[in-house]
C-alpha cells in the first residue's frame, strides 16, 4: 500500500530560522512553500533525493501544529507515506480497524490528497498518507 517515504514533518516556532538551518546549514533544496490556512500552517518542502522535509509553522497558537508546539516543544511531528490511490488506502487502514483523524482525504501542500491517522492507531507516530496530485 505505502509505495515510500513521502516526507517527514518538522514543527517548528518559526520558519526562517528552520530554513536556514534545514536549506544553509543542512544544503537542502527549498521544492516549495505554501501557507495552508485551512491546517493553519505554514509548509516548506525541502528535497533530500525524492524525497522531503516538510517544516511546519503555525498561523498561531490555537492551530494544530500551534497546539503541538505548545505540549511538545519543536521536533519531530509526522510521517508522511505516498500512495497511489488515496481512497484504498483509506479504505484499507479502516477495515485493518485503525482510528483515523481525516474520514475523508483533504487538499495538502502542491495539490496533493491528504489523510491523517490518529496516532494512538500508530503507536504514537502521527501518519499522514498522502497521494500526489497527478496520481491515480
Ligand atoms: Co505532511
Amino acid at each position: 500500500m505505502f509505495k515510500r517515504i513521502d516526507h517527514v514533518g518538522v514543527a517548528v516556532q518559526e520558519i526562517e530560522p528552520a530554513i536556514a538551518l534545514y536549506g544553509g546549514d543542512l544544503q537542502l533544496a527549498e521544492a516549495h512553500r505554501e501557507v495552508v490556512e485551512e491546517q493553519g500552517v505554514e509548509a516548506v518542502l525541502l528535497d533530500v533525493g525524492e524525497n522531503h522535509v516538510e517544516l511546519l509553522a503555525p498561523l498561531g497558537p490555537d492551530t494544530p501544529v500551534g497546539r503541538f508546539l505548545a505540549k511538545n516543544g519543536p521536533g519531530l511531528h509526522h510521517v508522511a507515506y505516498q500512495v497511489d490511490d488515496i481512497d484504498a488506502a483509506l479504505q484499507a487502514c479502516r477495515d485493518a480497524g485503525l482510528r483515523l483523524i481525516d474520514e475523508q482525504p483533504r487538499t495538502g501542500i502542491r495539490s496533493s490528497r491528504v489523510a491523517f491517522l490518529h496516532p494512538r492507531a500508530t503507536g504514537g507516530v502521527l501518519t499522514e498518507i498522502v497521494q500526489p496530485a497527478g496520481a491515480h
